[in-house]
């Protein structure tokens, strides 16, 4: 099974979360495009969605489906997403395509997280994959300097601009031991606006996609 079958049978095991009647969030990469593309087939069941993407909302349209505005749907019970690396705990290391803001928002404002990956993501400690940290533009060379004393590479990702207008620090180097204390240690530098550690609000549910099928965590 290559790695995208192994994506897509976990966003096909995550079909069963949805519930009729269901506004659902939808997180964005091409793990969450196959979870699109599934539920395109139940669309009738489900009231709407809210993307945590331009990307994720113009498939979701392109489906048919109808995707609301966070403020308008109020409280979701489900958040569908991938992740670039998870632990054992579920701590997540997710933005690996820029759009870790929008996706903390909308996991947050979620009652489960379902999290759709392959099962090369799951690793015993967090850091191998550089964690993005968006961040405001001004702020951007005193955060550099901040993560250095922090042990970590910063690398800003060149020529890319989030959906919200700000930049993204990729940081080379961490062992994530502790990612509560990590997402901490980040939110409280001035001028980060999201750091991509989802350990505070971790997934619920991780789906691996293996070459004999979906897994549960
Ligand atoms: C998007 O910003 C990320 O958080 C994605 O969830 C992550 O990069 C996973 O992407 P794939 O599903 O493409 O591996």
């Amino acid at each position: 099974m290559t790695q995208d079958e192994m994506k897509a049978a976990a966003a096909a095991a995550a079909i069963e979360y949805v519930e009729v009647g269901m506004i659902v969030g939808i997180g964005t990469g091409s793990t969450a495009n196959h979870f699109i593309d599934q539920l395109a087939k139940i669309k009738h069941k489900i009231d709407a969605t809210v993307a945590s993407s331009v990307a994720s909302e113009e498939r979701l349209k392109g489906h048919g489906i109808t995707v609301l505005d966070l403020n308008t749907a109020g409280a979701l019970s489900l958040y569908v997403d991938g992740a670039d690396e998870s632990n054992k705990s579920l701590h997540l290391i997710k933005g690996g395509g820029g759009a870790l803001t929008r996706e903390k928002i909308v996991a947050a404002a979620s009652e489960k997280f379902v999290c759709i990956a392959d099962e090369s993501k799951l690793v015993d400690v967090m850091g191998s994959f550089p964690l993005p940290v968006e961040v405001i533009p001004m702020a951007q060379s005193y955060i550099g300097r901040e993560i250095v004393k922090m042990g970590g590479t910063p690398v800003l990702r060149e020529g890319f601009i989030t959906d919200n207008g700000n930049v993204i620090i990729d940081v080379h180097n961490l062992s994530i031991t502790d990612a509560v204390k990590m997402e901490a240690d980040f939110n409280r530098l001035a001028g980060v606006v999201t750091v991509g550690l989802f350990a505070e609000r971790p997934a619920d549910v991780l789906i691996l996609g293996t070459p004999n099928g979906a897994v549960t965590v």
